[in-house]
């Protein structure tokens, strides 16, 4: 149980929402992989999408909302290699609510579920380096650096340097 927040599944009220929070030029230039611009319909069929991957064992992806006030303010979502045994973390909070320590919340409750639920072997993510906010969250969670990939995403015509941190099981408590 987290002490302030709810990490719960995505339903299709929270379509505008999301398309709100995650149209954000903010988020889509701090994300690697998140559409920018957010047209309508994109939010619709992500959250469409979710039971069925999630039914097939090949992501788990949550709404992260504030235990006080219900209100959704971010996601957080794990994609399973089941052959590996493994994971990638991704996670954006709405711009307005950065800064609280939600997003290393959020991941602990993600990871709880990952290694202790899903007895995952390891969980990893990947962030663009100039974004060292989303090292943080990871750090602020036990995470090690891995790797660093130079040039390895284009964004804007601009080729982007990437660090890939992750945390094994054995080194999660
Ligand atoms: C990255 C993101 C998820 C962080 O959310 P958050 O709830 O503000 O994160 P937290 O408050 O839990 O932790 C942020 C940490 O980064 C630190 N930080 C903030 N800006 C920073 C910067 N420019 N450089 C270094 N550290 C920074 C904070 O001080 C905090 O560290 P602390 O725990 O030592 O105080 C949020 O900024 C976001 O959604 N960004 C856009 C999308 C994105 O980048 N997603 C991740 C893609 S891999």
């Amino acid at each position: 149980m987290l002490e302030r927040l709810v990490l719960r599944p995505f339903s299709l009220k929270d379509a505008r929402r999301v398309q709100l929070l995650a149209g954000d030029e903010s988020i889509a230039s701090g994300a690697i992989n998140l559409p920018y611009p957010y047209t309508d319909g994109v939010a619709e069929s992500w959250i469409n999408n979710h039971e069925n991957e999630f039914m097939n064992g090949n992501s788990v992806i949550l709404a992260i909302t504030l235990k006080e006030n219900s209100i959704l303010i971010g996601s957080i979502g794990i994609y399973i290699n089941k052959k590996h045994n493994h994971a990638e973390l991704g996670y954006w909070i709405g711009k307005d609510y950065w800064g609280n320590h939600y997003c290393s919340e959020a991941v602990q409750g993600m990871l709880k579920h990952a290694f202790e639920h899903l007895k995952l072997n390891k969980v990893f993510a990947y962030f663009l380096h100039r974004n060292q906010a989303s090292g943080k969250v990871l750090i602020n969670n036990g995470f090690v650096k891995e790797g660093y990939l130079k040039q390895h995403v284009k964004y804007n015509e601009k080729y982007e340097d990437i660090e890939c941190y992750s945390l094994l099981k054995t080194d999660f408590n």
